[in-house]
């Protein structure tokens, strides 16, 4: 994997919008240098110059552009709600990028197509094979959504035919995007909602989108979804990102097809830089894996479920 560099410094807030009822969007300057790979997170610290919040909040890098860098959040508890109440122009202390990425996408040469370096497990033994890549079926639970919106954009700026197809579960419709943050990443786009709500905030949602009530599971396995979703070649990648149990559900329905899939996972952090041991998770092939070192990303055959 290549390197980017980790810097930790003070950066100022450039945006802090509210964009719908639970979700925010904040701007920082982006740092000389900073870069980073979809998929990666870095950690805040909400107050610089108090101890309270004492440890740094870690976010997944929502877009980067060339003086910014973009965070998606939602309010959760107390750093997340002192996080919403800051004002453009106040400073945020940053560490990252921190984290592993989504796999990196190559065009082959001479063979028009995108390839991607599948790594798994199988048997206790970690395999490393080249992928062809057809569609990408992003599937997000919440704000988890947040890292696959950036490597949606990487997979489209590669202007290489390949279909991205969405899948957002939310407790209901006030957690789904405005539509102008996905209307050019996806080619079709899938909402479940668990609850309905009456007079709840518009989406904007029209064309080949399709609202579903229920989780994100029973809408993989709805009929007018299938056939969308399902790909006899296995050229389609899974991107995975959300809470615990929509993520442990997805890897039992995917024990089923066997596609390739990735998932952001997310865990309390301490450090952020494996050094507090805090964000421990099992293995399959035995062991524990740490999420800020060996993560966020990993192939869903690392976890034990
Ligand atoms: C790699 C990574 C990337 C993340 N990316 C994003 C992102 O892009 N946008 C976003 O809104 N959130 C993201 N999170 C989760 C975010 O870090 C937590 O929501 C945040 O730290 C909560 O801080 P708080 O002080 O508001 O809540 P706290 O007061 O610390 O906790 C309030 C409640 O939030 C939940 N919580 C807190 N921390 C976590 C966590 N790490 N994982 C799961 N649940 C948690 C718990 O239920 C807790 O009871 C990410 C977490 C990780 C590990
Ligand atoms: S958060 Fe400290 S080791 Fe991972």
């Amino acid at each position: 994997m290549e390197k980017v560099k980790i810097i930790d410094t003070q950066v100022s807030i450039t945006k802090n919008d509210r964009i719908n009822e639970h979700f925010y969007i904040l701007g920082v300057s982006r740092p000389d240098p900073f870069d980073a790979f979809a998929g990666q997170f870095v950690n805040i610290q909400i107050e610089p110059d108090s101890l309270n919040p004492l440890l740094r909040r870690p976010f997944s890098i929502f877009y980067l552009d060339k003086y910014e860098i973009g965070i998606l959040y939602q309010v959760k508890g107390e750093g997340t709600k002192i996080l919403s109440t800051k004002k453009v122009g106040s400073t945020l202390k940053l560490l990252g990028p921190l984290g592993n990425h989504f796999p990196e996408l190559k065009k082959s040469g001479d063979d028009i197509a995108v390839y991607y370096k599948k790594e798994s497990i199988s048997n206790n033994i970690s395999c490393i094979e080249m992928k062809k890549l057809k569609k990408a079926v992003f599937i997000a639970g919440g704000v988890g959504i947040a890292p696959l919106i950036y490597y949606a954009k990487k997979i489209k700026e590669l202007d290489f035919n390949i279909q991205n197809i969405l899948i957002h579960g939310c407790k209901n419709n006030q957690y789904f995007l405005p539509e102008d943050y996905t209307k050019y990443l996806f080619d079709i786009k899938f909402f479940s909602q668990e609850v309905e709500l009456e007079n709840s905030f518009n989406s904007s949602i029209s064309g080949k989108d399709f609202i579903y009530d229920g989780n994100v599971i029973d809408l993989l396995n709805n009929n007018n979804v299938e056939k969308y979703i399902h790909d006899d070649d296995r050229k389609t990648l899974y991107l995975v990102c959300g809470p615990d149990p929509m993520i442990k559900a997805f890897i039992k329905w995917n024990l089923n097809y066997g596609y390739d899939a990735y998932l952001s996972l997310e865990s309390f952090m301490g450090c952020g830089f494996n050094v507090c041991l805090g964000c421990a998770i099992p293995r399959s092939d035995g062991g524990y894996l740490y999420v800020c070192k060996d993560g966020p990303i990993v192939h869903y055959t690392t976890i034990s479920i």
